[in-house]
């Protein structure tokens, strides 16, 4: 048992990590400050704006580094960090910071999950496209690490769900390739058995869609070298491929910009796409650790979906703010549980 279970505590992060049990915490979910975008009040205290981009990472690893060691075995480290323009051009400092870490060999990265926002700033510059991703890097010390794939994005599911009523032409067009095709008058017979088949799991909903590829029409997978798909479409003539009830789960999130007229923090990240994040990586009861809370989002998202949490930072009027957020539970959105 962690002795600072459901807390937001004022520190460095450094310091304060080094206190806790190794293998101890179920997710590290954060945002560091960014590179020189920000004054947090704490300007000699935190990080964030050291003199040179090397010190900053330097800094930083310090603390990512404790993050890892806290974490568990089947436990994931999350960092969102964005990008900045230095003398007219982009750092990719998230991308540096994400190389450095992978090269420690502490850790592999499962995703680099692009949060597309939905209302990026507007700029005045005429030269540059607007800057309107950030990455969220999501990192395994082991290959046991947690992940439910299907409790991400659960309620796209049941929209696309409600939304996808398959159309009456389904399959039509591979009829009529399975017809003109140099297939036998077996394999044809066969492959619009199998057709058939597919077209009916997909209105009985025991799949969402399927793709068919029928020899001398369609492109080998791969570029044709042998394998399970290849020799069904050089032996039998076709292969169908089945896609499960559930979308493509893609490493992209759409989420506007927190706008919370009443939260003081100026970078708060949002709550949406963080409790995605939690119910992809955690199961309730577990853990989960922000080592840069500001005004206590992770926290939030921890507590409404039922796990615990910790918070850490340098700053006591942010504490202060997400300890308020924590206890009022203001200023939030819709949950998608
Ligand atoms: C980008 S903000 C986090 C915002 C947060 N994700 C939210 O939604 O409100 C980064 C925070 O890190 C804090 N900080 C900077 N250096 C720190 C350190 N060494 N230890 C703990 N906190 C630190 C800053 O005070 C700031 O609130």
């Amino acid at each position: 048992m962690c002795r600072y279970y459901d807390q937001v505590i004022i520190g460095d992060s450094l310091e304060v990590l080094k206190g806790i049990d190794s293998n101890s915490i179920d997710l590290i979910i954060t945002s560091p400050p960014y590179f020189q975008q920000r004054d947090y009040g704490n300007r000699n205290l935190g990080i964030g704006n050291e003199n040179s981009e090397n010190k900053y990472l330097e800094n930083l690893f310090e603390i990512f580094y404790e993050s890892v060691r806290v974490t568990k075995l089947t436990g994931t480290i999350v960092y969102n960090i964005g990008d900045k323009y230095l003398n007219g051009g982009l750092s990719l400092i998230p991308y540096k910071f994400a190389v450095r870490a992978i090269e420690s060999k502490k850790v592999f990265l499962v995703n680099n999950i692009t949060w597309a926002k939905l209302n990026p700033t507007p700029r005045q510059d005429k030269r540059k496209l607007i800057q309107s991703t950030e990455p969220f890097f999501i990192f395994a010390k082991t290959k046991k690490y947690q992940f439910s794939l299907e409790n991400y994005l659960k309620h796209l599911d049941e929209l696309n769900r409600k939304q996808g009523i398959p159309s009456k032409k389904l399959g039509r067009t591979y009829f009529e390739l399975i017809a003109n095709s140099e297939l036998t008058k077996t394999e044809k017979e066969n492959a619009e058995q199998q057709l058939n088949k597919a077209i009916q799991s997909v209105y009985k909903r025991e799949i969402s869609g399927f793709r068919m590829k029928i020899r001398g029409i369609h492109k080998l997978a791969y570029g044709g070298q042998a394998g399970g798909r290849n020799n069904q479409i050089i032996n039998n003539g076709f292969t169908i491929i089945k896609i499960n009830g559930n979308k493509l789960k893609k490493d992209i999130i759409e989420s506007p910009v927190e706008i919370t007229k009443d939260n003081k923090h100026p970078a708060v990240y949002p709550l949406y796409i963080i409790q995605e994040l939690i119910k992809l990586l955690t199961e309730e009861g577990d853990i989960v650790l922000d080592p840069f809370n500001g005004s206590g989002t992770t926290c939030l998202a921890a507590k409404n979906l039922k796990r615990h949490y910790i918070g850490i930072d340098i700053n006591p009027e942010y504490v202060n703010l997400a300890k308020n957020r924590l206890k009022h539970n203001k200023y939030e959105q819709e949950l998608f549980i």
